[in-house]
């Protein structure tokens, strides 16, 4: 797949390491080229660095893994994303774009793109490494588009997650930000740290 990479911080540069190890064609879009701070991420098998809007021309996929208040500025520069698929990896627990909920809320409102939640609910080191004991943890998405959800599903297996558990359509996307502060309240409030995670058992 040919993938934008809106924001190359942790979460960014996790999964566009992940992505490119398989193949994908990463297109890291960043504000300045010549401020870019990600450059270890040009290491990696098929990357590349573009501004924002090259980026999003060059790709079928976009992820956005900025602050959530930074979509505000990303969207004057989506242009025309109709059939494109935008994954939203932010979490707007503590502060959101308002007046929109979530970034999701603000991106299928704005844009015709196929707009889904995920890789919001565990911290970036597992997306980095998501597997434990042998195993692959599991990842998580919410909305109302199928074809951005076989997408993001198969992003996910690519990654090495054990499967990308469905959380339902766009009515449950609060719901998965709310899990993944539970994952944040676990790991850093409760203080049992970022190496752990969760998954789904099946009797
Ligand atoms: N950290 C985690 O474990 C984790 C896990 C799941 C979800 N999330 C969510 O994922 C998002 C990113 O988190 P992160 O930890 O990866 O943050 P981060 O390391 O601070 O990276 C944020 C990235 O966004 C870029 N950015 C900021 N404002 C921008 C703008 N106006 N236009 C374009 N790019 C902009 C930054 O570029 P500059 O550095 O050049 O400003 C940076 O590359 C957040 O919404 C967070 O809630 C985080």
């Amino acid at each position: 797949m040919n993938i934008a990479i809106i924001g190359t911080g942790n979460v960014g540069g996790a999964l566009a390491t992940q992505w490119a190890k398989k193949g994908h064609n990463i297109h890291l879009g960043v504000k300045n080229k010549d401020q870019f701070k990600g450059s270890e991420l040009l290491k990696n098998a098929n990357t590349s660095v573009f501004s924002i809007k090259e980026a999003i021309e060059l790709s079928d996929v976009i992820l956005i893994a900025t602050p959530p208040t930074a979509i505000f500025d990303i969207v004057e520069e989506l242009g025309d994303v109709s059939g494109k698929v935008i994954i939203d990896s932010t979490n707007s627990v503590m502060k959101s774009p308002e007046p929109y909920k979530t970034v999701f809320h603000m991106l299928a409102e704005k844009t015709n793109a196929e707009v889904v939640k995920c890789f919001n609910s565990t911290g970036f080191e597992n997306m980095k490494d998501p597997v434990y004991h042998g195993e692959g943890i599991d990842m998580f998405m919410a909305g109302d588009s199928e074809k951005a959800k076989d997408v993001a599903r198969q992003l996910a297996l690519d990654c090495g997650f054990g499967s990308c558990w469905d959380f339902g359509k766009a009515d449950k996307v609060e719901l998965l930000e709310k899990f993944a502060l539970s994952w944040i309240n676990l790991a850093i409030m409760q203080g049992h740290g970022r190496g752990i995670a969760f998954k789904v058992i099946r009797r």
